[in-house]
């Protein structure tokens, strides 16, 4: 899985700085291209030459160390990697990374990429426990990032606990599961929906519903990662188009409708998140609504059921759908399954704590018609995303192969 990868390994102050060699190495041989970013504490352990000859690449040191013109060194690395390890990752750059904050070369070439990154924590077991460092590590895990937990055992510090950078083999294990796991989606079209819609009543006026569109985008941006080719059709929302995604706005439920029709027969996988209006002004009014009297009656009318429509036409995609639920959700999402023909349903009980619209979590169960019932625990709209888009492919594969 690791041949011909282009990995930048992003090495930080720490003793474990000794195993981030054995990595090198043991990434060189497996085939990848590695190029070393290192930050000055971490230079205080190991010199670059080590790294250089380790990966046979120039090492990264210092950001105003321009040594081509045509280019802007932490630009073009960050550019150039198909995927980012940062080990020994300590506490410090964890905590800059979470904060945005890029003061050297390894903190700017960090911000600065796109591809995904992964995080091999060491640190003495009560600065890993410590709630800044646990928070950093949340608020990182939120944007994305995946780590690789530290081991347990005697700690060079001469504590014994949790903190020892994982061993360079579980590390790339890790790294190539994780490859073998992204690479499912390749080739494939996913389409999503996400956000709400408005429905507008007068020049000034609309009805809509609370949802951000943070579990679409989400699932967006970990359908991307699964190697999937992923167009996001989108209400308004304040978030911004994650990278690599086709993004499409709509208004209305009517324009959803429109434009995910459009791109429906060319889809593989179709994940509906979007809260769309179940029902619209029957009419909109040309000019304002005044007021007149105490009570103001409006006429609302079915707009149309995306889903349903989208479960006739079916053909060979994989039809995902969600069901918001206030009581009784799972008998509720079941007969959503049913009723629209879906392949899954990803179901919350939006009166959960930590569930539904707005938040940063989510708490689901995810049903498959061939069967399965996952109860996924509260965790960030991201790891639910990630989990989901796995459940997915597993099935699909089982479903259509
Ligand atoms: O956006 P967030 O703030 O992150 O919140 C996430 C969420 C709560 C919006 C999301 O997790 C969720 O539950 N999305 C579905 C919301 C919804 O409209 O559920 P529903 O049970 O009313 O609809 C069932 C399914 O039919 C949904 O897949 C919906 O997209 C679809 N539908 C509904 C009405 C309609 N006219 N057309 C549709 O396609």
């Amino acid at each position: 899985m690791l041949t011909g990868k282009k990995i930048i390994l992003g090495v930080s102050g720490g003793i474990a700085v000794y195993k981030a060699c054995t990595l090198t190495s043991r990434l060189v041989q497996r085939g990848a291209q590695v190029k070393v970013v290192m930050t000055e504490s971490a230079q205080e352990f190991v010199t670059p030459l080590t790294f250089q000859a380790l990966s046979r690449q120039p090492v990264f040191v210092d950001t105003f160390d321009e040594k081509d013109p045509s280019k802007i060194a932490h630009i073009d690395i960050a550019d150039w990697a198909d995927l980012v390890l940062l080990a020994p990752a300590t506490a410090n750059v964890i905590g800059k990374l979470a904060n945005g904050i890029a003061d050297d070369m390894l903190s700017t070439v960090m911000l600065a990429t796109q591809a995904p990154v992964y995080i091999a924590p060491a640190m003495n077991v009560h600065m890993y426990d410590h709630p800044a460092v646990k928070k950093n590590m949340k608020t990182l895990e939120e944007y994305g990032y995946s780590f690789i937990e530290p081991g347990e055992g005697y700690l060079a510090c001469g504590y014994v606990g949790k903190g020892r950078l994982e061993e360079p083999e579980t590390i790339i294990d890790v790294l190539e599961q994780q490859l073998r796991s992204e690479a499912t989606l390749k080739g494939k079209k996913v389409l999503i929906t996400a956000g709400p819609t408005q429905e507008s009543l007068d020049p000034v006026r609309y009805f809509t519903n609370h949802s951000s569109g943070k579990m679409g985008y989400a699932l967006a941006e970990e359908a991307y990662k699964a190697g999937a080719n992923v167009t996001l059709i989108t209400g308004p929302t304040s978030l911004q188009c994650p990278n690599n995604v086709k993004c499409i706005s709509v208004i209305t439920a009517q324009d959803m409708l429109k434009q995910v029709l459009e791109h429906y027969d060319s889809s593989d996988i179709v994940i509906k998140s979007a809260a769309v209006a179940d029902y619209r002004p029957k009419t909109i009014e040309d000019q304002k609504i005044k007021k007149k009297s105490d009570y103001l009656s409006i006429e609302l009318e079915r707009t149309t059921d995306i889903l349903a429509t989208l479960g006739q036409k079916k053909k060979d995609q994989y039809l995902v759908g969600f069901a918001a639920e206030t009581q009784k959700a799972v008998e509720y999402g079941r007969d959503k399954l049913d009723r629209k023909n879906l392949d899954a349903i990803a179901i919350n009980n939006v009166k959960d704590e930590g569930a539904g619209f707005g938040k940063d979590t989510n708490v689901i169960t995810f049903i498959t018609k061939s069967g399965k019932q996952i109860e996924m625990e509260k965790a960030s709209k991201n790891v639910i995303a990630k989990k989901m888009i796995e459940l997915i492919v597993q099935d699909f594969e089982e479903v259509r192969f």
